[in-house]
């Protein structure tokens, strides 16, 4: 899929306040610092569309972005940020769910992890709440450019053993990186699907 264009719609934490007309949307779901607007940039072809940091915590709420006119990809906080307050952790979490629960424009989500660790139990339980809520994800694990391709084979299999101890179907999954482009045609085409299967005009 060609991005003709992508932007910045807005940033609230009330779901009730995200866009109202009906778009499908996308978003991008993970720790902090996993790399979810990096990701966006990367298959948007906008260095800075998304504001991206070293330090964890860097988005705060959730942002829209519309692309080609007619399809959303929503950039989200990440979570299991140490450094926050208990109340402001609390806060989020009510948002962040709030947004699973409440939007009926959620076509997928993607929840994001980094290919280089072992699979995280706040990630595990995270995909199990989507399933228990009957929201559709995929895996896309980032920065993949930092290890060589047999680690990535190695890894990928591990995080699939694991999974495969809860639940009985893998989810899709997508090896990127937001660095060298690994994966931008796949998740690009994986959501073009999605969007012809939904009948809209690209
Ligand atoms: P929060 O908004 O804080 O939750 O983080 P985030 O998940 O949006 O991560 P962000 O995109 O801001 O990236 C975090 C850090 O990881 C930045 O320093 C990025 O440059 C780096 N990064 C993101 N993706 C990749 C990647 O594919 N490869 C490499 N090497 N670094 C990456
Ligand atoms: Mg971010």
């Amino acid at each position: 899929m060609q991005i003709k264009s992508a932007e910045f719609v807005m940033s609230n934490s009330d779901v009730a306040k995200c866009p109202k007309n009906r778009l499908p949307e996308y978003a991008f779901i993970g720790r902090s610092n996993v790399g979810k607007s990096s990701l966006i940039n990367m298959l948007t072809q906008r260095k800075s569309l998304a504001k991206t940091s070293g330090r964890p915590g860097k988005t705060q709420l959730i942002n829209h972005f519309l692309i080609n006119k007619n399809w959303f990809l929503v950039d989200l906080p990440g979570y299991g940020y140490a450094k926050v307050s208990k109340s402001s952790k609390k806060t989020f979490q009510k948002f962040i769910t709030q947004y699973f629960s409440l939007r009926e424009q959620l076509i997928s989500a993607f929840v994001l992890v980094d290919i280089r660790h072992e699979p995280q139990t706040i990630d595990l339980e995270f995909m199990l709440w989507l399933g228990e809520h009957g929201i559709p994800f995929s895996i896309v694990f980032t920065k993949a450019d930092k290890l060589k391709p047999n680690a990535i084979i190695k890894h990928v299999e591990d995080y699939k053993n694991r999974l495969l101890e809860t639940w009985e179907d893998l989810p899709n999954y997508f090896v990127t990186s937001s660095s060298n482009e690994t994966g931008k045609d796949e998740v690009l085409g994986y959501i073009e699907d999605l969007n012809v299967h939904m009948k809209i005009d690209l």
